[in-house]
């Protein structure tokens, strides 16, 4: 069960990949539903298709079967209504921070005056209010990635998709940017879906945790996390948890490798 109306519906959604001339499955029936506000994450094997599924959802990459509904209608491609935030910075090198955070309102003919409101309310709700001027270049790994979460959040999507966004950033940069992600849903309540390999980041984060199988991609179990709003990463709870749930994965990485 899932705690609300669903705001996005993978309805059995499977895709094959052709490779060698033969196609080769990536993901099975697929069958899930995120709700509105939910903080919903994705773990299983390298290779189980996560970043497929996300890609699906993005509209990005068409499925072979199935389909994907938001608030009940089949999407077309991708859309303003879901922002993505992916592990690599994608930033335009020639653009400022605050450029970066309002391209995509440029696009769209938002007025200077209030593309101006909505970058530096974003970029101080990730905590870069200093930094509007600076470009890429002359931020550290942590810094871009507020960069990319500020953009995403500055075209008001209602769902944001996100692909190991921290999995590039070293273990403490990391805690802060998931306690920073987690004070921003409290303030945002977007609809949330982030694949990582971090069993900790996704019971820290989540309000249910996914677990897919080895390749190809199927669901395998989800967890939801019963756990306060605001956690504590050294609560016996939330530890049993990421036992519980690393017992689950290593089933599923360990079949990658028999
Ligand atoms: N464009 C493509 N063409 C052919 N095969 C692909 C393509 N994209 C993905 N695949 C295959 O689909 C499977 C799932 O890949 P995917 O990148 O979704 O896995 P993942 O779970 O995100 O892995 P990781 O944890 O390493 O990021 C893999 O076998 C991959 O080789
Ligand atoms: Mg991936």
């Amino acid at each position: 069960m899932i705690p609300g109306p669903a705001k996005i519906h993978i309805q059995r959604v499977s895709k094959a990949f052709a490779v060698d001339g033969r196609q080769a499955p990536a993901l099975v029936d697929i069958e899930l539903e995120v709700a509105e506000r939910e903080f919903l994450c994705i773990l299983g094997p390298s290779g189980c298709g996560k970043s497929t599924l996300l890609n699906i959802v993005a509209g990005f990459v068409q499925p072979t079967g199935g389909t994907v509904l938001v608030d009940g209608q089949p999407i077309a491609g991708p859309g303003a209504d879901r922002g993505v935030v992916f592990q690599e910075y994608v930033l335009f090198p020639w653009l400022t921070v605050a450029g970066n955070v309002e391209f995509g309102l440029a696009l769209k003919g938002v007025p200077s005056a209030e593309r101006r409101r909505t970058v530096t309310r974003y970029l101080d709700l990730v905590g870069l209010g200093g930094h509007a001027a600076k470009f890429p270049v002359q931020l550290s790994g942590g810094m871009k990635q507020r960069v990319a979460i500020a953009r995403a959040l500055a075209n008001s999507p209602a769902i944001i998709l996100m692909d190991e966004p921290f999995g590039a950033l070293d273990a403490q940069t990391r805690e802060v940017l998931q306690d920073e992600l987690s004070r921003i849903q409290r303030v945002e309540h977007k609809t949330i879906v982030f694949v990582t390999h971090s069993i900790r980041e996704a019971v820290y984060l989540a309000d249910r945790v996914v677990v897919m199988t080895s390749a190809p991609g199927r669901i395998k179990q989800v967890f939801p996390i019963k756990l306060p709003e605001i956690r504590d990463r050294f609560a016996p709870d939330f530890t049993q948890y990421e036992s519980e749930i690393t017992r689950v994965v290593k089933e599923e990485v360990a079949k990658v490798h028999e």
